[in-house]
């Protein structure tokens, strides 16, 4: 019998989540899931899947009115306004939505959180920190394709609130609703964007039905 990927009546439970159910999206999703797919294929998925996701996540982000000039009359435009869109993926995984969401909003600036998930206790384990200044006024969007227990996004958003964010969306293809939970109840003002809420965890920390190690997948490591 075919595994049923989620639970039954997410959206009650979970008022911060947006599943993106384009049917590209899930079509995407369901090759990525594949056990069969080569780490290439795998890779331009994960910047496939990133970028639609990133348009549903940039919907309502503010706009300015500005004048363009056309070839015939001068007319009334519009561009995304207030200071650069900051993405902030989690090493490693998260490193392969940023290529795919760039080229949807090529002056984003692009910050890194190290972290990787320690694989007896499940905790996070922090490494590196960098990103852009300004912080209070950016919009920040933390990328990694797996949401799992939610150890690793929830500390990513703690550092990043650490260094003066306030405006934090987290972005991930697959959540587990332990992962969704704990993001919810440590940060209940970060919107969470995913391809799809998958049925929960196993005994090892890892996504039902899932996609495997993500990083191991998108590097070929395993
Ligand atoms: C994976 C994944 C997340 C984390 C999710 O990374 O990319 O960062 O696990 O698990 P959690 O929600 O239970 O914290 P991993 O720790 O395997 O590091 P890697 O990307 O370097 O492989
Ligand atoms: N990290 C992954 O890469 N996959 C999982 O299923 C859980 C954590």
């Amino acid at each position: 019998m075919t595994a049923n990927p989620g639970p039954a009546a997410p959206r009650d439970e979970f008022p911060l989540l947006t599943i993106v159910e384009h049917p590209l999206v899930q079509h995407k999703l369901t090759l990525l899931r594949d056990r069969a797919t080569p780490t290439k294929i795998f890779k331009e998925l994960v910047d496939e899947i990133a970028m639609l996701m990133a348009y549903e996540a940039t919907a309502d982000l503010p706009l300015q009115e500005v004048d363009v000039e056309t070839p015939l009359e001068r007319a009334r435009g519009a561009r995304v306004g207030g200071k650069k869109l900051t993405l902030v993926p989690i090493l490693r995984a998260g490193l392969g939505m940023v290529d795919g969401i760039l080229r949807l909003v090529p002056a984003a600036r692009v910050g890194h959180i190290g972290l990787y998930r320690d694989h007896d206790t499940l905790q996070p384990v922090d490494y590196y920190f960098k990103i852009p200044g300004d912080v209070a006024e950016r919009d920040f969007f933390v990328l990694d394709p797996m949401l799992a227990t939610g150890g690793s996004a929830a500390a990513a958003v703690t550092s990043l609130k650490r260094a003066g964010a306030t405006r934090i969306r987290f972005l991930c293809l697959v959540a587990a609703p332990e992962g969704v939970r704990k993001l919810t109840q440590t940060h209940p003002d970060v919107p969470i964007y995913t391809a799809s809420l998958d049925r929960g965890l196993n005994d090892l920390g890892y996504i039902l039905p899932g996609l495997g190690d993500a990083g191991d997948r998108l590097f070929g490591t395993r």
